[in-house]
């Protein structure tokens, strides 16, 4: 029977070298979840992926990492997340009785003043380097950990001490990467943008040693196979090198002429850290990529990357390689790294796709089906399934959502409403929700928002409800629930039809029911910076069979033909596929944008569960900042956030212009929350449903209050880059 092996982190950069190495190994069945599949921070999927798989031999290569920027500013995330990542493992490892288990440490947690090269009976001998103390502590316990199961269970985990690793599929991201990566990206980047100099942190003076991560891969299977001793054991390539010769060796290979400038106020970390891998040696391991050769290939690989992404983002059938990387299954390996808002380093939003999503679309134009067909059909259906709702009904956008429902509600064969009747609206919308209904030929009544929840004024609600009122089309403001058991009473009790705009709240809930299912219908937007994206989409939910009928009418033409229709007998007169049972708009998507919802869907749950983690932070780092105030969240809600609004309290005395000039001046990108007080737009003077009244919490809004991002795709190091920037303007 094959051996089953476990790569713990097999998506990182060691993670996928070891796939690499062992996939060759015919004897072995090799396991490689993704992080959507285990998140080793949850000790429970973690147990559960263990008592399913129960894998022989276990590569811990899963942890926390970065360059020193990233780890001095983030060590409670170092810390602690590497700490509860090798505590879950090592806890199941003994549980389900692995045999045994490579751990992955780093020479980074040897001393700072260790004698040189540092022997493996260092660690623990003095005082660490400040810079990376959290990682490094976390890291220490594992090791330690890794002896104490041993001594009480006989478990067999043993501590490979790595010194830097680079290479293929190493992380490019400014602000979070290596070394090595950096400096390539760096003089890369300076040689194509033809760069006079290029400043570089700390003096250039520490040394370090690197191996490459095929060798460094290498090292831990050789280890697997013969290493069993409980002390930890030092792996590298016996040399190393001033950074400040490294750089110079990379501009050289890059062929970068400019100047090299060293910042010498931002610091150096350990000056050494040269690893005694003569343990390592005696027992039959050498590496075999040297440091020029490892340059070179990464050089290549970060422009292969580079023009990959160039070309798939330009399409650019010129380009005399694309034949080449059509056949190359890398092609669409996007890179988000390409992605760098040049004015915005916090930008209001960022792609959430990837390759899946590209090959998704390029797959539909390659099949020639590009028009509405079974991906949109799939699409709906896997939707309606995420949101507990009976029927979708996917369009272009979330405003063709919004004027679907409102033509829904006037429609002839359905016999809701008449052109005439009333409906209300809150005044703090997008504009497209307010002109669906006024096209639809319904009279729209404004009402005034809530100052505390941003979501339409309950009070006024109830205040204008007359005989002519006879729908209410509620929004859920950037994604923060309604008080539904509320707007259902007053809707209850005046006989109210309700639509609900969740263009905002994908994944909100409500007493535990997603938003869209409390009414007639429920409109999603999917555009660019949404909870998901199709580029441009938006559906409708409805728990109605006969308005879901009607939408499909509504949205392709009046046709009858629907390809969402069940197979039916053959016409039996020619041209039957040809009839029009009713009015209608071509508000139909595009299979490319139903295929990218299929993949999106898949990372929704991800995306809102970061979405989340972000907006609490940022709320964490605020709650006692007595001049600004977030959203009112209704007891039983449970808001997936769109944005972080913040807006100015009454008696603050700040001036909103100037903290849009500093967010400015700083690089992070604000907007108005949706589009303020549209009363205040030019539009306005040309309807008359603006001029009947004043509106005076939107107006507050409109002039106190604004938003920034949040989007599961920025760093964490960024985002709280952003809260520092943001506290530091409050300070002065
Ligand atoms: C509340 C609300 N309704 C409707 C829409 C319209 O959606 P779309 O941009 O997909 O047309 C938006 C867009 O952001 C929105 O925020």
């Amino acid at each position: 029977m094959k051996s089953k092996v476990l790569i713990a982190g097999a998506s990182g950069m060691v993670g996928r070298a070891l796939v690499n190495e062992l996939e060759k190994n015919k004897n072995i069945k090799l396991l490689k979840p993704t992080r959507d599949e285990v998140n080793y921070l949850n000790y429970i999927e973690v147990e559960n992926y263990f008592k399913k798989n129960k894998p022989d031999y276990v590569y811990i290569v899963a942890a926390k990492v970065g360059g020193i920027l990233a780890n001095s500013q983030n060590k409670i995330e170092f810390f602690e997340d590497n700490q509860i990542i090798q505590i879950n493992l090592f806890k199941c490892i003994q549980k389900f009785k692995v045999k045994k288990s490579v751990f992955l440490g780093s020479s980074c947690i040897y001393p700072k003043t260790a004698e040189q090269p540092i022997k493996e009976n260092q660690l623990l001998n003095g005082r660490l380097e400040e810079t990376n103390e959290g990682y490094a502590l976390a890291k220490i316990s594992g090791v330690r950990l890794a002896r104490y199961y041993k001594e009480k269970y006989s478990t067999n985990i043993i501590c490979p001490m790595m010194c830097n690793i680079y290479g293929t599929n190493d992380n490019f991201d400014f602000g979070d990467s290596h070394v090595l990566s950096a400096l390539v990206r760096r003089f890369i980047e300076a040689k194509d943008f033809q760069k006079k100099n290029v400043l570089l942190w700390g003096s250039g003076s520490p040394k370090r040693e690197f191996i490459h991560v095929s060798d460094a891969a290498k090292s831990l299977i050789f280890l697997m196979e013969k290493y069993n001793e409980v002390e930890p054991i030092n792996v590298g390539s016996g040399y190393d090198l001033s950074i400040k010769d490294l750089a110079h060796k990379i501009s050289k290979i890059v062929g970068y002429t400019g100047e090299i400038d060293w910042d010498k106020t931002k610091p150096d970390g350990v000056p050494r850290k040269l690893l005694d891998i003569s343990k390592l040696n005696e027992l039959g391991f050498k590496s075999v990529i040297g440091l020029d050769e490892g340059i070179k290939k990464t050089v290549k690989e970060f422009r292969d990357l580079k023009r990959k992404n160039s070309e798939i983002y330009s399409n650019n059938k010129h380009s005399k390689n694309s034949k080449n990387n059509a056949k190359n299954k890398d092609v669409y390996n996007i890179s988000h790294s390409n992605q760098i808002n040049k004015n915005y380093w916090y930008p209001l939003s960022l792609p959430t796709y990837d390759d899946k999503e590209v090959k998704q679309a390029l797959d539909s134009m390659k099949n020639f089906k590009t028009t509405m067909w079974d991906k949109t059909l799939r699409f709906e259906k896997k939707f309606s399934k995420k949101v507990k709702s009976k029927y979708s009904v996917m369009v272009n956008s979330g405003s063709s959502s919004d004027l679907l429902m409102s033509f829904s509600l006037i429609d002839k064969n359905l016999k809701l409403l008449k052109p005439g009747d009333e409906v209300i609206i809150p005044i703090l919308t997008w504009p497209t929700h307010i002109w669906s209904a006024m096209m639809a030929g319904l009279k729209v009544r404004l009402v005034d928002v809530d100052i505390n929840t941003l979501n339409i004024d309950l009070n006024e609600l109830k205040k204008n409800i007359s005989k002519k009122t006879k729908a209410i089309f509620i929004v859920h403001a950037l994604g923060n629930p309604c008080n539904m058991d509320e707007v259902n009473r007053i809707a209850k009790k005046n006989n109210l039809l309700i639509l609900e705009d969740c263009c905002e709240a994908l994944g909100s809930k409500y007493g535990g029911k997603f938003v869209g299912n409390f009414g007639l219908a429920g409109s999603y937007s999917f555009f660019f910076s949404h909870h998901i994206t199709t580029m441009e989409g938006g559906m409708i939910v409805t728990n109605d069979k006969k308005i879901f009928q009607n939408l499909k009418y509504l949205r392709s033409h009046g046709w009858k033909r629907d390809i969402s229709l069940k197979k039916k007998p053959p016409e039996k007169k020619i041209y039957k596929k040809f009839e029009f049972v009713n009015w209608g708009f071509n508000v139909r998507p595009t299979e490319l944008q139903a295929g990218f919802g299929i993949e999106q869907l898949k990372k929704l749950n991800k995306f809102n569960s970061k979405r989340k983690k972000y907006f609490e932070i940022f709320k964490r780092n605020f709650k006692n900042n007595s001049n600004i105030y977030f959203p009112k969240v209704e007891k039983k809600s449970n808001p997936s956030w769109f944005s972080i609004p913040i807006i100015f309290r009454k008696n603050s005395g700040l001036n909103r212009e100037k903290f849009i000039e500093f967010l400015e001046k700083k690089g992070i990108e604000s907007r108005p929350i949706i589009v303020g007080n549209l009363t205040r737009h030019p539009v306005a003077k040309t309807f008359k449903e603006f001029k009947e009244k004043k509106f005076p919490n939107a107006d507050y809004i409109h002039k106190n209050g604004l938003y920034i991002g949040l989007n599961p795709m920025i760093s964490e190091f960024l985002f709280k880059k952003m809260i520092d920037t943001i506290k530091s303007y409050f300070k002065n």
